[in-house]
């Protein structure tokens, strides 16, 4: 008798794990649905339920349905599971390069001409496997990227080591491969923490501003209002930690405000907890405290023209802007909703991920939704509450913000079966 139950709860319990497995590749951390804008500041919004679409500068609250430009050819299939799609636009040739938007081709670069509404693929070499250890694009696992504006060159930081990938004046794809470069480990923790490196900072936040890159959001040893800064133009990370006023060290995400011409001087920062809308002008060294997004989405997705600032929900394709002002470094009104852009559903894989759904408003797991490992989480400064403990069983963060959830089920169904069993 003993045994037999004994054999029962090990039954429920790997059942359990399996459908906490099958729930983790389900669920995505984050939209699978991107957003940007083009060079004259239109926003563009990729894959709302298979559609594309633009909705012009001027018509951001307008309810007018928006535009289709969905084209065919090398399209991206925006089916990767566990992490988002990333939209980046080159300003000075009018394209968008698309990262981690094909489950079966984690490393190529999907480029669309905004001009031509045409898609390539671009094909990428990633450096030895044992050197760095990028893999895929997908920020659940660490990955970090920004698209430097004058340069046309992406920097990315995983696992502590930065690399770049150039691509030149490319609208389009090549036949040849671009390599990915090795520019070298990134100690950001201050001298003074034990183990200074990347250690504690697997998910970071970077930000662009003034061909600069801003680490924030958790880096060890960083208090309230501080950054590393990497100098792109001279591949030089700044061994001071420069202070720029007023922010937490909680991970989140970025998004620098374009200026129609000139590089960018200010970027929006928004911690995963939701609770404010941070501008960090990095000539004045001062941060603005906005309205805080309506959402509180730690997996929500960010872009900003040189005039607004837009979020993109993790679930259902909703998107909302706030309008700012960069010269007198205020917002006008609050977060607005987009309406003229339809709803979607989100299903990376074909799969629902209805299951995450119930989680969007629960603090602090984020750290996974948003960006990776659990450990980041901790760096971040808010493994608040049960959830984020939760997400740290996951394997990889990847399960995002469903993870709180679904093993709360898990633990509820494993309840019912012991209770079953006395
Ligand atoms: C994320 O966690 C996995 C194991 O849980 C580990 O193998 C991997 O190196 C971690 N990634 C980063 C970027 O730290
Ligand atoms: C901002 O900080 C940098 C570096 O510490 C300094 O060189 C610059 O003068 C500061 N800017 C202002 C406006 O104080």
């Amino acid at each position: 008798m003993f045994s037999r139950s004994f054999a029962r709860l090990a039954l429920a319990a790997s059942a359990a794990l399996s459908l906490c497995a099958l729930s983790a590749s389900a669920a995505a951390a984050g939209p699978n649905q991107c957003i940007t804008f083009d060079a004259s500041w239109n926003l563009l919004a990729f894959n709302f339920d298979g559609k594309d679409y633009t909705v012009p500068s001027d018509g951001l609250s307008s309810s007018t349905p928006a535009a289709a430009i969905t084209s065919t050819g090398s399209r991206p299939p925006f089916d990767a599971p566990s992490s988002p799609p990333l939209c980046y636009l080159s300003q000075f040739f009018n394209a968008v390069y698309v990262l981690n938007a094909d489950a079966s081709d984690p490393t190529s670069v999907y480029m669309y001409d905004i001009t031509k509404k045409s898609w390539s693929k671009q094909a990428t070499t990633l450096p030895g496997k044992d050197k760095v250890p990028l893999q895929s694009f997908d920020i659940t696992r660490g990955f970090g990227a920004i698209l430097d504006r004058d340069t046309n060159v992406f920097y990315a930081l995983t696992g502590g080591e930065m690399l770049s990938l150039n691509l030149g004046e490319q609208k389009a794809a090549t036949g040849e491969a671009v390599v990915w470069n090795d520019v070298g480990e990134m100690a950001l923790a201050k001298a003074d923490v034990e183990g200074s490196g990347a250690q504690g900072y697997e998910s970071p936040t970077m930000a662009l501003a003034q061909n600069h890159i801003h680490f924030i959001g958790g880096v060890p040893g960083l208090k309230e209002g501080d950054a590393r800064v990497f100098v792109i133009h001279f591949s030089y990370l700044q061994p001071e930690v420069q202070s720029y006023g007023n922010f937490p060290t909680q991970h989140g995400k970025t998004a620098s405000f374009f200026k129609d011409t000139g590089v960018q001087t200010q970027f929006a920062y928004i911690p995963d907890d939701g609770s404010a809308t941070y501008v960090v002008d990095v000539i004045s060294n001062t941060t603005t405290t906005l309205p805080a997004p309506s959402l509180k989405d730690p997996g929500a997705q960010y872009a900003a023209s040189p005039s607004a600032l837009v979020q993109l929900s993790s679930e259902g394709g909703k998107i909302s802007f706030l309008s700012y002002d960069q010269d007198a470094k205020t917002a006008k009104g609050d977060w607005t909703a987009i309406t003229g852009v339809p709803a979607a559903t989100n299903v990376p894989g074909g799969s629902s991920s209805s299951s995450s759904s119930a989680t969007t408003t629960t603090g602090g797991t984020s750290g996974s939704g948003a960006s990776g490992n659990k450990t980041s989480s901790a760096a971040g400064g808010k493994a608040t509450g049960g959830a984020s403990a939760a997400a740290g069983k996951g394997e990889n963060g990847a399960v995002g913000r469903g993870v709180g959830v679904v093993l709360g089920g898990v633990m509820a169904v494993l309840g019912v079966v012991v209770a079953g069993m006395l």
